[in-house]
């Protein structure tokens, strides 16, 4: 069993994922601020003791007692509507946010899976795009 943080854990995709690892047998720490994300979404999970939901800005410094093996990073608004209403406090949650998620990676020694745009692969020459197109940049 994995300890695992999932951030921006009560969006869409992090409350799926959530569900997904729970399954597995893992447990999760859920950290959201509910920025554009719902408590509905991860209504189900909450009564789970293997899952723990910490209403916190990623802005803000983090730390856990129990040793973190896995973070996965996917508190950013996504949609267009939400990422554009305060482009600087987007900014801020991904840059601060993700250098909070290295700091804490490096102390637990934990892996990070970082998510983001596909806005970062350009305008596609490809459809629809495998896992081997890389477009104009290598996101590994
Ligand atoms: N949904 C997609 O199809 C898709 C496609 C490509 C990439 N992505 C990326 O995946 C990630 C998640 O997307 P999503 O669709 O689940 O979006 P979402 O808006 O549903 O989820 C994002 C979550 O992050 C939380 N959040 C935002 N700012 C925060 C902060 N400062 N501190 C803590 N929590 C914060 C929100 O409350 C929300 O629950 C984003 O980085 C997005 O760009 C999503």
């Amino acid at each position: 069993m994995k300890k695992i943080l999932i951030t921006g854990g009560a969006g869409f995709v992090g409350s799926h994922l959530s569900k997904r690892l729970l399954s597995e047998g893992n447990s999760i720490y859920c950290l959201d601020n509910l920025y554009t994300g719902s408590k509905e979404n991860i209504k189900d999970l909450l009564d789970n003791q293997s899952f723990e939901f910490i209403n916190q800005d990623i802005n803000e410094p983090l730390d856990f007692d129990e040793k973190i093996d896995e973070i996965y990073n996917l508190a950013c608004p996504a949609s267009p509507i939400h990422y554009q209403k305060d482009p600087l406090y987007t900014t801020k949650t991904s840059v601060l946010g993700a250098l909070n998620i290295l700091e804490l990676a490096k102390k637990n020694n934990a892996r990070i899976l970082q998510a983001s745009t596909s806005e970062i692969y350009g305008d596609p020459e490809v459809h629809p795009q495998p896992e081997s197109y890389w477009g104009k940049v290598n996101p590994v």
